[in-house]
């Protein structure tokens, strides 16, 4: 079996290939039947479709260029599709068309059918302390590679991490995703996942991701996130301040991960110091996991969503269905150049 190590040399060099190529546009929303929406953001939608000759099932994400502009979101929306499609991990979903057109850019996906981690982890209440580690293992080998790429994710959330057919991990959502070597100054992300040093505008890296982790492994144990008010500035608060409530249940493995996540002192945080990823690979927590043999999906998950064929898609919630407004004139098409 092929090393995790050996794998992130080469992906090095395959994604970095890629990076220098000029963006390519692959197909037309027409090649597409639309069947129904998946989930709504800010700036669009992401909607079930089947490709009208190959029959395949994708999730495609359209956004509105008018909306992406307005909300100042035109270099995030280039770096998600660029790092889209130059990665390629297992516990990263993939990048399969994209286009874009007069009103509208589009990624299409590949369909993840178990649905949101976050709609499993409510009907559960709390995951199990096997499966709190076994997603955890898979989002700690994603940030591996990410970061082994110079890259930062700055979304971690149940909402944006999708379960496969088979039970395991793919991270969704790079609309966050950027590219930096050193530090960065961008507020983004959501309340309850926010680093400290994000909040208090000081330049952070790529231990903003692994704070988010502390936070993900927390709310997947104890049902609800370490953080949590009516208002942001509630939340941040509570953030900044370092404390955390543990409930009884926890044991001392899952806490003490957590606390050396939820580091406030960056030069003591799991993943920042000098061992790397390593610190956190070695934690006493992860003691059951056999990295490798997650890593090759070897592993047989303690829950696998139940689903009826490729196009199944009754693990998502319903939503409004809305027409698309197709402009007669291409709009900002210089802004979009890139995509
Ligand atoms: N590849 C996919 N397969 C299945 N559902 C998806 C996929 N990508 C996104 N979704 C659904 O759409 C929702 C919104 O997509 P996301 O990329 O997170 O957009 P936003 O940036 O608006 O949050 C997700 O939370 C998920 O429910
Ligand atoms: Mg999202």
């Amino acid at each position: 079996m092929q090393k995790i190590q050996e794998f992130l040399a080469g992906a090095k060099e395959e994604f970095n290939k890629k990076w220098e190529q000029n963006p390519i546009s692959n197909g037309k929303v027409d090649d597409f039947d639309r069947l129904r929406t998946l989930g709504t953001g800010s700036f669009g939608r992401v909607m079930l479709v089947q490709h009208r000759t190959s029959k395949n099932y994708y999730a495609i994400k359209i956004l509105d260029k008018q909306k992406i502009v307005k909300l100042k979101q035109v270099e995030h929306t280039l770096n998600e599709k660029k790092i889209l499609y130059c990665c390629n991990f297992p516990f990263l979903i993939s990048l399969k068309f994209s286009f874009k057109d007069n009103s509208y850019l589009y990624l299409v996906l590949e369909f993840v059918g178990g649905g949101e981690m976050f709609n499993h982890l409510r009907k559960a209440r709390k995951f199990t302390e096997n499966q709190v580690k076994f997603y955890a293992a898979q989002v700690t080998m994603a940030f591996e590679y990410l970061h082994s790429l110079d890259i930062l994710y700055r979304d971690l959330k149940p909402e944006n991490l999708l379960l496969d057919t088979n039970g395991y991990v793919k991270v969704a959502d790079f609309g966050f995703a950027k590219r930096v070597k050193g530090r960065t100054w961008t507020l983004c992300g959501t309340p309850e996942y926010l680093a400290p040093e994000i909040i208090l505008s000081k330049g952070y890296n790529k231990a903003v991701d692994w704070w988010a982790l502390g936070v993900l492994i927390y709310e997947m144990a104890a049902g609800y996130p370490p953080f949590a008010a009516d208002q942001p500035i509630q939340i941040y608060e509570k953030i900044v301040s370092g404390k955390v409530k543990y409930p009884g249940h926890f044991s001392s493995d899952t806490k003490d991960i957590i606390k050396n996540l939820l580091q406030l002192d960056l030069t003591k945080r799991y993943g920042n110091m000098k061992n790397g990823i390593q610190d956190i690979r070695n934690h006493k927590f992860f003691e059951e996991i056999d990295w490798l043999a997650v890593f090759h999906r070897s592993v047989t998950p303690s829950f696998i969503p139940r689903t009826e064929g490729p196009g199944d898609d009754s693990h998502f919630e319903e939503y409004d269905e809305e027409p698309m407004h197709m402009s007669a004139t291409n709009k900002f098409s210089k802004e979009f150049t890139d995509f």
